[in-house]
């Protein structure tokens, strides 16, 4: 397939593509949907465009995917840093605190855009609704990173404070639709909310030339017609199907607290089983191996955790399995508290991640790389937060930590 009259074209939809995207919208409750085959990625590059055309500041979560920085470069956008607030159990990143959001707008005024990341890999969820009141008043929109959440609508009620973001406030979102709906590779949403700000800003209008400014002229029309697939599935059975997914999941969740393996803290995503290993003196890398054995790939291990991706698509047979190779983990220590990671001090930032990440690097030892800019970011996992990114000036503080996590090298700016 190609852009014919009655294939439509993605980036000027006027026949089937835009009536595909125009139902999509009516699921999302979204002034605008817009279908992409270029992943999040370029949902992410399109966001930061329409919000800040002319680059600029943006206060950001500093669990952040690698592609937004990159988009940060090539769009000379300057972010100012929030650190989360590890408050969703042993290990894990955390959530960016509302309190933070309003400190940092009252003290810098020219911040043009709040941007996070949520839910994060373990399925853990910002407080967006707060977030949006606080950077509302400020006059600023909030785009989330909706990567792993672009069915959270459809758990609606399962838990307190979980929602698809569109539904609680934000601005625009980016949602990989092909990480937890039936999508082939490649296959997102960029939602428009339903705001006054996307509406001041003229998101809807400006949509598709800033989703042209980086994707391909030749999507693939295979994904762009799962897309459509998977919203007419969620419209008929989503809903009956993720909340039947959910309650499938209960023995799992059981399991994992009767051996001590803990779940994450506060408002996550319930269809999303992570759980922590450390209790049971196991890294989460070693534990995800004992679940091959059995059969099981989990979607990403690290130091402490592993997290495990199901969707209604997963059969009895699937969960039944998965059910089996827990049982099978050593218990933990139901005493076992872990540590907090003490995340050294933000370090300066001399170069925006655009002078940074468009120079010329090389990799050194740590011991050679205080005083140096990184070109790169360098995050140990736990606790999944990068403690120097591609401008900053290394500090020593910054190489102590990385070197307890057993980093030896770096990328530096030549
Ligand atoms: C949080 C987050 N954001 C963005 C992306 C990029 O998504 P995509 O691979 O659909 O471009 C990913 C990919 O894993 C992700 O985990």
């Amino acid at each position: 397939m190609t852009e014919l009259p009655d294939t439509d074209s993605l980036f000027e939809a006027d026949g089937p593509i835009l009536q595909a995207e125009e139902q999509a919208a009516r699921l999302f409750h979204a002034q605008r949907t817009l279908f992409s085959a270029g992943g999040c990625t370029l949902c992410l590059q399109a966001m930061l465009r329409l919000a800040l055309p002319q680059g600029g500041k943006i206060l950001a979560g500093r669990v952040i995917h690698r592609s937004t920085v990159n988009a940060m470069a090539l769009l000379d956008i300057v972010p100012v840093w929030l650190y989360p607030e590890q408050d969703a159990g042993i290990g894990l990143p955390g959530r960016i605190s509302p309190h933070k959001v309003e400190k940092a707008l009252t003290e810098q005024p020219d911040i043009k855009a709040v941007y996070l990341t949520s839910p994060d890999y373990f399925g853990v969820c910002s407080d967006i609704g707060a977030i949006c009141r606080v950077a509302h008043a400020h006059g600023v929109p909030v785009l989330v990173d909706n990567a792993h959440g672009t069915h959270l609508g459809l758990l609606q009620g399962v838990m307190d404070g979980v929602d698809h973001p569109l539904a609680l406030g934000a601005d625009l979102t980016a949602c990989s639709a092909h990480k937890t709906l039936p999508v082939l590779t490649g296959g997102a949403f960029l939602n428009i909310g339903d705001t006054p700000l996307a509406k001041r800003d003229r998101y809807s209008e400006r949509a598709k030339e800033a989703m042209a400014l980086f994707g391909s002229t030749s999507p693939n029309y295979m994904t762009m017609a799962s897309l459509e697939q998977a919203a007419d599935w969620v419209q008929r059975e989503g809903k009956s199907a993720f909340q039947k997914l959910v309650k499938r999941m209960e023995p799992l969740w059981d399991q994992c607290n009767q051996k001590h393996l803990p779940l994450p803290l506060g408002p996550r995503d319930k269809s999303r089983l992570s759980f922590c290993t450390l209790p049971a003196g196991l890294t989460g890398e070693q534990a995800a191996q004992r679940l091959r054995h059995e059969g099981v790939e989990p979607e990403y291990a690290d130091g402490g955790w592993v997290v495990c991706i199901l969707t209604p698509q997963n059969t009895e047979e699937d969960l039944e399995k998965l059910y089996r190779a827990i049982s099978l983990l050593p218990d933990g220590d139901p005493g076992f508290t872990g540590q907090k990671a003490v995340l050294p001090p933000l370090p300066p930032a001399p170069l925006s991640p655009r002078q940074a990440i468009l120079q010329e690097s090389e990799r050194v030892p740590l011991e050679k790389a205080v005083g140096r800019i990184a070109a790169v970011a360098a995050c140990p996992c736990p606790p999944g937060v990068p403690v120097v990114m591609p401008g900053e000036r290394i500090t020593k503080k910054v190489t102590e930590f990385l070197y307890s996590y057993g980093f030896s090298f770096i990328e530096v700016l030549q």
